[in-house]
């Protein structure tokens, strides 16, 4: 089968264990203006737009996110895909219907991704008539999905032949700089139209993991500027870490800032990243700096500094799970 799945891939929800229930529903409804789901008691679970569940909170130990769910165009991407993983040794199985219901989804089918990320497929969305109850004007989703993710390899390499051979994935731009001292390489890889739907980041020279939880953050992209500064507000009102203050990309321009979730991964909740149109028109850059300008570090005290030097340094005695490995490691 030979089929481009460009264009045709979205990220569709992600899935958090956490202990802190209370407190994602408060970050949640009161500091990213997300609409609650009333209807669940065993797990917090929130929309952005039609689709019945975005982001659902599970009770658990973790504290990280677990799965990542992608949304496919068809059954035809999705039989693309599944035959690209087995010729890859790589195990699909299928989900049960209870976890289907759980993510708002018909039916998915999952692996182990990168990370051990439970990588999870879908092409039908539960979807709802109900109006949304959110503080804001909305959020924009469509054809670029959700939002993006981004991630901190110590497998930067076997991360981008995983995107590009399974997904199609193309690389928008790279972006050099050094932060709290360490130099990164971090390279943004789109799905569709969206300039990204994951971004990679690497330390340069020894590849350390600096960062406890699975994913560094999640973007959610607001409707307007003003959503995202009320926003901003907002969690600093509601006491929610903010981590980097606002602050614009060079590749993307979108505007945006970063707030401590309360399982520690961060929420970017951002305006007006560039759309990419036109493929063939598309330059690879490079830049210096990950930021044009504010973005100003507001969580790295010196404690942080310290928890995040040792994670980064006791990394090194551990391999990173990739799912091109072949055997699991
Ligand atoms: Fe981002």
């Amino acid at each position: 089968m030979k089929t481009d799945t460009f264009g045709h891939v979205r990220l569709g929800y992600v899935l958090v264990e956490s202990q802190r229930l209370d407190a994602w529903r408060r970050f949640g409804v009161h500091g990213l203006g997300l609409h609650l789901d009333a209807e669940p008691v065993e797990a917090v679970a929130f929309r952005m737009d039609a689709h019945h569940r975005r982001l659902v909170v599970l009770e658990g130990p973790a504290e990280d996110v677990t799965a990542l769910g992608w949304q496919l165009d068809d059954a035809g991407i999705l039989e693309t895909l599944r035959s690209r993983l087995a010729a890859r040794g790589i195990e699909v199985t299928e989900g049960s219907a209870e976890a289907a219901r759980l993510r708002g989804v018909e039916r998915f089918w999952r692996f182990t991704g990168p990370k051990r990320l439970s990588f999870e497929l879908f092409t039908s969305p539960i979807l709802e008539s109900a109006p949304l109850r959110m503080v804001g004007s909305g959020f924009a989703t469509g054809a670029g999905g959700m939002g993006h993710v981004a991630i901190t390899s110590r497998e930067p390499e076997s991360f981008l032949e995983f995107w590009q051979s399974i997904f199609d994935a193309r690389v928008s731009d790279r972006i050099e700089d050094r932060l709290d001292g360490i130099g990164f390489d971090f390279t943004f890889l789109r799905l569709n139209e969206r300039h990204h739907s994951v971004a990679i980041a690497a330390t340069r020279g020894l590849r350390m993991d600096p960062i406890r939880t699975r994913i560094h953050h999640l973007n959610l992209q607001a409707a307007s500027l003003d959503d995202v500064t009320a926003g901003y507000l907002r969690c600093r009102e509601l006491g929610f870490r903010i981590a980097n203050a606002i602050g614009q990309h060079p590749n993307d321009r979108e505007l945006s800032f970063y707030v401590e979730s309360p399982s520690g991964f961060e929420i970017e909740l951002g305006w007006n990243p560039i759309v990419v149109q036109d493929e063939h028109a598309w330059q690879t850059a490079r830049y210096r700096g990950i930021s044009l300008w504010g973005h100003q570090p507001m969580n790295l005290d010196a404690a942080t500094r310290v928890r995040r030097a040792a994670r980064g340094l006791a990394s090194l005695a551990r391999p990173e799970f990739t799912p091109l490995s072949g055997t699991p490691r």
